[in-house]
């Protein structure tokens, strides 16, 4: 008998003394996570909704972009499922580089969760919460100084749950470690793509992670996709690991 992996335990199960760093993104078969005209909610279903939640349940704290803030005003709590046993809230994190968070986004509501907005420096949001500064570079805010910074203020689980671009940008500055992709049998042809990477002109350079795959009671699909393993074998041969 195979036993599937449970897919929270790399997780849970990761050392205390280095970042875990996980990604998530929902989105139809052709990979679109909105339609034209940026509707999202919902292309998951029930039991990939609920996954997202015990994901949240699992880490320190939860980061997004700006765009999921300012497009969908999520609050980020856990929610669908309990929490963990001696755990809260994970905290809201907010990449906002040019102090965009409006002062009446739910992630800033007083219910015990810390909010950080992530700056570029010089740039802080009218809205009242923990303000964290980085320089900003050609290529954006540095994902591994984030990781860092966050990881020395006890944050050493994230899940980088969205939207695309943030997403996006973690993977291609090397700074994810698994990535879940939860795919709904749906196909929307057009609209907005999840992840949109750095162009690469041959397959053998692309990521191809070792992953496992578990069909939700609904049907949605998730892979668990062990990007830390894939960029291993990219730098240094499948056969190193
Ligand atoms: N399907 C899913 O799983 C899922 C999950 C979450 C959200 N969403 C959807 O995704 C859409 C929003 O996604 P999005 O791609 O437009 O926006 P996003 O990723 O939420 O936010 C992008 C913005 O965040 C800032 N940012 C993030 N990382 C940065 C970095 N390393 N350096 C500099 N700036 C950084 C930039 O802000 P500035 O522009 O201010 O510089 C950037 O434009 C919404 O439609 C939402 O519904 C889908």
């Amino acid at each position: 008998m195979t036993i599937t992996p449970d897919p929270l335990s790399p997780i849970l199960e990761a050392p205390d003394k280095v970042p875990c760093v996980v990604a998530q993104l929902g989105q139809s078969l052709d990979g679109r996570i909105a339609t034209v005209t940026g509707e999202s909610r919902w292309i998951n279903r029930d039991a990939a909704l609920k996954h997202l939640h015990r994901l949240r349940a699992a880490v320190d704290a939860v980061v997004v972009g700006i765009g999921t803030v300012i497009a969908d005003d999520p609050l980020l709590t856990v929610r669908r499922v309990p929490l963990r046993e001696n755990r809260g809230q994970p905290a809201r994190v907010v990449i906002d580089p040019s102090g965009r968070l409006p002062s009446e986004a739910k992630i800033l509501t007083d219910d015990g969760a810390a909010c950080i907005a992530i700056c570029a420096t010089g740039r802080t949001p009218a809205a009242s919460c923990q303000i964290l500064h980085f320089a900003r570079t050609e290529s954006g805010l540095c994902p591994h100084a984030i990781v860092k910074t966050l990881f020395n203020r006890g944050y050493k689980r994230l899940l980088i749950e969205g939207g695309a671009s943030t997403v996006s940008r973690f993977i291609d500055a090397g700074a994810i470690d698994r990535l879940h992709v939860l795919v709904a049998p749906m196909i929307i042809g057009s609209g907005k793509t999840g992840l949109d990477l750095e162009p690469i002109e041959k397959l053998d350079r692309c990521l191809r992670p070792p992953s496992t795959v578990h069909v939700l009671a609904d049907g949605d699909v998730l892979f668990d996709c062990d990007l830390a393993a894939a960029r291993a074998d990219l730098r240094d041969g499948p056969q190193t690991r």
